[in-house]
């Protein structure tokens, strides 16, 4: 049972702009979220997931329609999750409200070619200060699934969410890059528990990977501007029955 799916993240309308004063508007990532759509149709994958961050100002209502128009183009299903600047920082309850009137559901679930995939809002993991009882929600949502996926004998079971766990080691401080230690921990004993395959993460505009026991942490670098060492890109993820490999494709 074979079959592939791509990740993408950060197509971040406007951020390029944002650390570039001498330019304005959002060319760059026009350019490349369709140099991405153009790649990934010819790719041909069952499914994309972009792990957040869609645009840099989350007031700005027409790059929402952008986005739309933009992915609408793709010839496969696609899937959304949040991103801290789809939600801000410390996120209310009008934003997740807002989020999902525009792109759908913050956290959701489904099952394809008996691997399962469970999409999170990490935002309320980060922050959950204004959105009480929002973080304890994903956290059962994850579990709940993890338990569904092993009644039904799940081959794979594969995460999605915006912020990374860690970046280099799982006792790592608290900060901006990362999940915070007590929400952390209770996902990484999750993973341990339903030997999950991998988690797919962005955030960070930079490619990271490492495994923590028996899964793969994905970090994948943005299709706005990179900063890290390779340049945009989008992540090919390939499975083939009890495997499954993935390659970083430059934009
Ligand atoms: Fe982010």
């Amino acid at each position: 049972m074979s079959y592939k799916f791509i990740q993408m993240s950060d197509p971040q309308l406007g951020f390029y702009a944002s650390r570039h004063p001498e330019t304005e508007g959002i060319d760059f990532e026009i350019k490349n979220l369709s140099k991405a759509i153009e790649i990934t149709n010819k790719i041909s994958p069952d499914f994309v997931i972009t792990t957040g961050d869609l645009m840099q100002d989350r007031l700005a209502s027409n790059h929402v329609d952008i986005i739309k128009k933009m992915y609408s183009d793709l010839n496969c299903k696609y899937y959304f999750a949040p991103g801290n600047a789809d939600l801000t920082n410390n996120p209310e309850f009008d934003d997740i409200e807002r989020y999902k009137k525009r792109f759908g559901l913050d956290h959701q679930s489904f099952y394809h070619m008996n691997s399962q995939f469970i999409i999170l809002n990490s935002c309320v993991l980060q922050d959950w200060s204004k959105v009480s009882g929002e973080d304890s929600k994903q956290i059962k949502f994850l579990e709940y699934q993890l338990q569904n996926s092993k009644k039904n004998k799940s081959l794979h079971k594969f995460i999605f969410m915006h912020h990374p766990l860690f970046g280099t080691n799982p006792e790592e401080e608290d900060g901006h890059m990362v999940l915070p230690k007590v929400q952390r921990k209770l996902i990484l004993n999750l993973l341990d528990l339903y030997k999950v395959s991998a988690v797919f993460t962005g955030h960070w505009h930079a490619n990271n990977i490492l495994n923590y026991k028996n899964t793969q942490l994905i970090t994948s670098g943005p299709i706005t501007f990179s900063l890290g060492e390779d340049p945009p890109g989008i992540r090919l993820i390939e499975v083939d029955g009890d495997k499954f490999t993935h390659e970083y494709i430059e934009l």
